[in-house]
């Protein structure tokens, strides 16, 4: 993935290629008013901004501890990270008096029919991204904006991703095997359906567990009717390549693609459901076994929308009960609206609120 700059209208990194490494993760904000709160969110954005951006840290004499963890050597590289900021419907309470700035649509994330939500993994004042080639770019920068916004926020909850280079062409995959992240807006119907007029973008994030030995043994065919799309060539069940177009049209009853499969409930491509349209950019994770034995991975899902209810809701509230239910388990997540871009170098993150 090509580096994204930092300044402009949107935080365009929402649009970049999917990274091979990130963190996902939602702070708690425990400054004290709106001064402190202007104050970490300046913080906040100074970082990222150095931390795109690159460069020697500042030299803070002998006697102090130094103002890098040197993770990175001496030098932070440039152009190796990117970052997304968010808030979450909770910053807007009655804390910093912010509640008539609340963007719109924003409100916390529901339990949904099939969720086992662990409340520790939910929610949020503020949401995190970051998104590079190596592990060790995101961990770095984790530290030091957690270092540099002491006082101001703490870490409720992290996760770390990674995505798969092309294997062996196209989209990367998801741990059940498929091609994930193929239909996706086109760049053009972006101010349609991601971006909200002031800049910004809601922002789904759903931790969703893969019970993977279950799903291991159940036949590639039934595997395929699930998805509704071949498991090598990431082609839906109708077509020959990964970018061929499903058509519903002429298979109505469900003969090729099954009604019932995750592409056909999640997108029926109909003109009625356009509009429903979302921007997944999602990426796996691992967080090692659990106290059973068993394997505990799956999808970091995000997805970005203009609208929470009139896309993701209501996107989801199709998948309800699809037979994908059975092999996951969403514990995890919040909803958030992305600030707009950082223009330039005197503007910081949610400067419009404060
Ligand atoms: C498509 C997997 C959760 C919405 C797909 C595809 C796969 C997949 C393999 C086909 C390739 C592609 O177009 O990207 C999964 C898995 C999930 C999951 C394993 C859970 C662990 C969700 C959720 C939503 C969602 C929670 C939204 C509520 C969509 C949409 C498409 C899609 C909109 C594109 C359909 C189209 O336009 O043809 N998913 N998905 N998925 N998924 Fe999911």
């Amino acid at each position: 993935a090509g580096a994204v700059p930092f300044h402009g209208p949107r935080q365009a990194a929402v649009l970049a290629e999917p990274a091979r490494h990130s963190v996902v993760a939602a702070f708690d904000v425990i400054a004290q008013d709106r001064t402190e709160l202007t104050e970490l969110l300046r913080a906040l954005t100074d970082r990222a901004r150095f931390l795109t951006s690159g460069g020697p840290p500042a030299a803070l004499g002998i006697t102090g501890p130094p103002a890098d963890s040197g993770v990175l050597g001496p030098e932070v590289p440039g152009g190796a990270l990117s970052v997304l900021v968010g808030a979450g419907a909770t910053l807007f309470d009655e804390r910093f008096g912010l509640a008539a700035r609340k963007p719109p649509k924003l409100k916390p994330m529901p339990t949904f029919p099939d969720d086992a939500l662990d409340p520790q993994w939910c929610h949020g004042d503020l949401s995190l991204v970051l998104n590079c080639a190596e592990p060790d770019t995101a961990l770095h920068a984790l530290r030091d904006i957690a270092r540099a916004t002491r006082g101001g926020m703490q870490l409720r909850w992290k996760i770390d991703g990674f995505s798969s280079p092309p294997r062996p062409s196209g989209t990367p995959r998801n741990l059940l095997g498929f091609k994930d992240g193929t239909a996706n807006p086109e760049p053009a119907e972006r101010d349609r359906l991601v971006w909200t007029g002031d800049g910004g973008s809601y922002q789904v994030i759903r931790l969703i567990r893969m019970l993977v030995e279950f799903w291991d043994r159940v036949s590639l065919a039934e595997q395929e009717n699930m998805i509704g799309r071949r498991r090598d060539t990431g082609a839906p069940l109708d077509g020959e390549a990964e970018s061929d177009a499903p058509r519903y049209g002429q298979d109505p009853v469900g003969t090729v693609v099954p009604l019932t499969s995750h592409i056909r409930l999640a997108n029926p491509r109909t003109a009625q459901t356009d509009g429903e349209r979302i921007l997944r950019r999602s990426v796996n994770y691992d967080r090692g076994v659990d106290s059973n034995g068993n394997l505990d991975m799956g999808l970091v899902f995000t997805c970005y929308q203009r609208d929470l209810e009139r896309q993701f809701e209501t996107v989801q509230g199709r998948l309800a009960g699809e037979p994908l239910t059975d092999y996951v388990s969403p514990f995890g997540g919040g909803y958030f609206h992305l600030f707009p871009g950082v223009t330039d170098p005197a503007d910081h993150y949610g400067r419009a609120l404060l």
